[in-house]
């Protein structure tokens, strides 16, 4: 660990000296926890902040062809074999995205936690579990899930799932890692301080999960097991297919070195990102990054140009993806309400932005892959979000949504 002079001189080139303003006035075992933290801050995001406005414009944005659900039925049964195939030799994992802090649900605890049941506790990670279970006893194999938390809700999360038993899984086939975090500035691009002896930091955004898996030694194992395919989804789709086998099926069949499941918006103002192409390669367009032009973008029949979303349900190659992953990915930047301290060390609990918060997105790792297969959903089976509070995307549409489907609430 640096010692307090080390600390300065790097923070001095930096232009952050300020992170060590207050240390003088800490007890010695704060100066040492201040130290360490600084230690562990990752500052390489303050280059990307200070270059942001230098941003490359988006390439040539083309439409993508997708996999629609009547092409899938026809050659649903040789998918699924093959599919079935891979999952019962162990050739695919499922990797349950779970670090972020699922703010606008307002749930006190990881969003995982949540229960949307009616007469009876239904957890939002028992839904996944009960999903998981049922591709399981199909493989005739536990499936194995590494469930990525953060620094924030990981013991949490842990706990719960001890608690409760896995809900029945084997949990020796549960593997637990934390994402990275990333510092947070202020509009100068000053570190922010969340106390006189720590930084600011939030969990680094979806697109962290293949480095810290590698990280964490979870790439080893999903290697060892001889894993070739993970299939990474996101904690608040509460009717999410987990290793789907006429997806992976579908996707193994196609060639392509990742595959993802999207569905045909309600409505050109739907919050899910879009799919497309730029210049040739597979991208998406995040909802609150989509212009006017395109959103409403229609061909010579009327037809909306860029209406499939992605559901936040991937399929990637190990080894494709690991050949990447080192890549510099895009830094994506959010300007958000941050509690922290200021100059004299008084709290500050703000009412409107005062900074930015940095975070890498999944979907940019598909850029960087030869090949992305766009598989179309059907919404009323597989799509349930459970993201604000209340309105679109609700604990009460969810629920909608799944008693629709037979499931007990
Ligand atoms: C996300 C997708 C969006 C998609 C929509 C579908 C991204 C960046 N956005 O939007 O394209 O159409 O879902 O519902 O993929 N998470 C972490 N660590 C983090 C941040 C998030 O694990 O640091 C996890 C969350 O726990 C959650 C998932 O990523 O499982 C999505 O989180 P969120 O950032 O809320 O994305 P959305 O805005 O819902």
């Amino acid at each position: 660990m640096m010692n307090y002079t080390e600390m300065l001189s790097r923070l001095k080139a930096l232009g952050q000296e300020h992170l060590l303003r207050f240390y003088d006035d800490l007890s010695a075992d704060k100066q040492l926890t201040l130290l360490k933290k600084l230690g562990e801050t990752d500052f390489s995001y303050l280059a990307a902040f200070a270059s942001r406005m230098a941003e490359v414009p988006r390439g040539e944005i083309t439409p993508i062809p997708v996999l629609r659900i009547r092409e899938i039925e026809e050659k649903r049964a040789a998918y699924e074999a093959a599919g079935l195939r891979a999952l019962s030799e162990g050739k695919a994992a499922a990797v349950l995205l779970a670090g972020g802090s699922g703010s606008r649900l307002g749930h006190e605890g990881p969003k995982g936690t949540f229960d949307i049941g009616i007469s009876r506790p239904v957890f939002i990670f028992q839904r996944l579990i009960e999903n998981l279970s049922a591709t399981a006893a199909r493989a005739g194999r536990p499936l194995t899930l590494f469930i990525m938390t953060s620094e924030t809700n990981d013991a949490e999360t842990r706990a719960f799932f001890e608690a409760h038993g896995f809900f029945g899984y084997d949990p020796s086939f549960v593997h637990f890692f934390t994402q990275a975090m990333a510092p947070a500035v202020d509009e100068n691009g000053k570190i922010l301080m969340e106390t006189a002896s720590r930084p600011v930091s939030a969990p680094n955004g979806n697109g962290g999960w293949l480095l810290s898996m590698e990280a964490s030694g979870m790439l080893d194992i999903a290697r060892r097991e001889g894993v070739e395919w993970l299939n990474v989804f996101s904690v608040d789709n509460v009717l999410q297919q987990i290793c789907d086998p006429v997806f992976l099926g579908a996707t193994i069949t196609s060639g392509c070195a990742s595959g993802s499941k999207v569905v045909r918006k309600t409505s050109p103002e739907e919050k899910v990102g879009v799919m497309c192409l730029e210049n040739g390669r597979t991208a998406v367009v995040e909802y609150y990054e989509l212009s006017d032009e395109m959103r409403n973008a229609k061909d010579e029949n009327g037809n909306y140009l860029y209406y499939y979303g992605v559901i936040l349900n991937y399929l990637f190659r190990i080894e494709d993806a690991a050949a990447v992953m080192h890549e510099q990915m895009p830094v994506h930047f959010a300007h958000k309400k941050i509690p922290c301290i200021d100059a004299e060390g008084r709290q500050v609990t703000p009412d409107e932005p005062n900074g930015w918060k940095f975070e890498y997105f999944i979907f940019d790792l598909l850029h960087e892959l030869n090949g992305c297969l766009a598989f179309e959903i059907d919404r009323d089976r597989e799509f349930a979000p459970v993201k604000n509070r209340t309105g679109a995307d609700s604990p009460e549409t969810a629920r909608a949504l799944l008693l629709a489907q037979g499931i007990s609430l």
